[in-house]
């Protein structure tokens, strides 16, 4: 389960509040999109979570465990559990689809044999297995951001975070990837979308989780984005989803078996990653 509980969080000891006093909760297994305009605080949010930034004030937790209190040589272990899509892929320029994917698992010492079955099984789960080896600059933005899905998934995490997923996409590729993360939900994963797309929220018909000014303004399930004013403040306890039967076929529904790395390979995790795409984007 994630928690906010009574999360405010300024950039800056004098800078205004990117996020106001937010508590919600998200149960295991369940599919809710974070929705608000630009700056209202969905991006803080996910930082917050993957453990980047810290709250001014309040504590966020994830299956109990307070992240204010996390030792800072166990932040990795954290990521290690959530995947995270982006708005612009990050997938490596040089690396062929495949050896995107497996990056996230050589990273964390996996071997080459776990590595190759559960590359191939995620390609599989996101259609790409034909494409395994493409450069990214071969694919369209839609498989580009199954590529990064891919990746996402590759270690099995229980939580996926995607800031603006489709931010950089079409809307029929938009809506493939929005049924590509559905389908991953449906074999249990926590699925946490933020995104502005009013269209793609209004069609989807999720948990909504709505932010103004880092405050909450709405948590309704089922909810369209901005349908009237009625559905403003309208804030309801969100339904925990039945969980269905996880099909036989889907990569995602069988555990990894990447072994016990060891730990010096799990803590690069994220902090290669990190280092890479902001050496790049310079
Ligand atoms: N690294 C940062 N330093 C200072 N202020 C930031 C930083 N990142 C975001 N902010 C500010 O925090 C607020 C929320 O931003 P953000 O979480 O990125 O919103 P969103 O993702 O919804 O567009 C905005 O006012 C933004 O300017
Ligand atoms: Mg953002």
């Amino acid at each position: 389960m994630i928690e906010f509980d009574h999360i405010s969080m300024a950039y800056a000891p004098k800078a205004p509040l990117a996020l106001s006093d937010l508590s919600f909760r998200i149960q295991d297994g369940e599919f809710v999109f974070v929705i608000g305009q630009s700056g209202s605080g969905k991006s803080t949010l996910v930082k917050l979570l993957t453990c980047e930034e810290k709250p001014s004030a309040g504590e966020v937790y994830i299956d109990g465990l307070a992240l204010t209190q996390l030792k800072r040589r166990l932040v990795p272990y954290l990521r290690r559990s959530i995947g995270m899509v982006f708005q612009d892929f990050r997938l490596i320029p040089t690396k062929t689809v495949y050896e995107n994917v497996a990056f996230a698992m050589e990273i964390l010492g996996a071997s080459r044999r776990s590595i190759s079955r559960q590359v191939s099984m995620v390609l599989s789960t996101v259609g790409l297995r034909s494409r395994e080896r493409a450069l990214p600059n071969e694919l369209s933005g839609g498989e580009q951001q199954r590529v990064g899905i891919a990746r996402a998934m590759v270690n099995n995490p229980s939580i996926l975070l995607a800031d603006e997923p489709t931010g950089n996409l079409d809307p029929v590729n938009s809506e493939s990837i929005m049924a590509l993360l559905e389908e991953i939900n449906r074999n249990g994963t926590t699925v946490v979308v933020c995104t502005h797309d009013r269209e793609m929220v209004d069609r989807m018909q999720k948990r909504v989780i709505e932010i103004a000014d880092g405050r909450l303004l709405r948590d309704a399930t089922r909810a369209l984005y901005g349908s009237g004013d009625k559905y403003l403040l309208d804030i309801e306890p969100a339904a925990v989803p039945v969980s269905e039967p996880a099909g036989q076929d889907q990569a995602t529904a069988q555990p990894a078996e990447t072994g016990q790395p060891p730990q010096n390979h799990r803590d690069k995790l994220f902090t290669s990653y990190d280092y890479y795409y902001k050496r790049k984007s310079r």
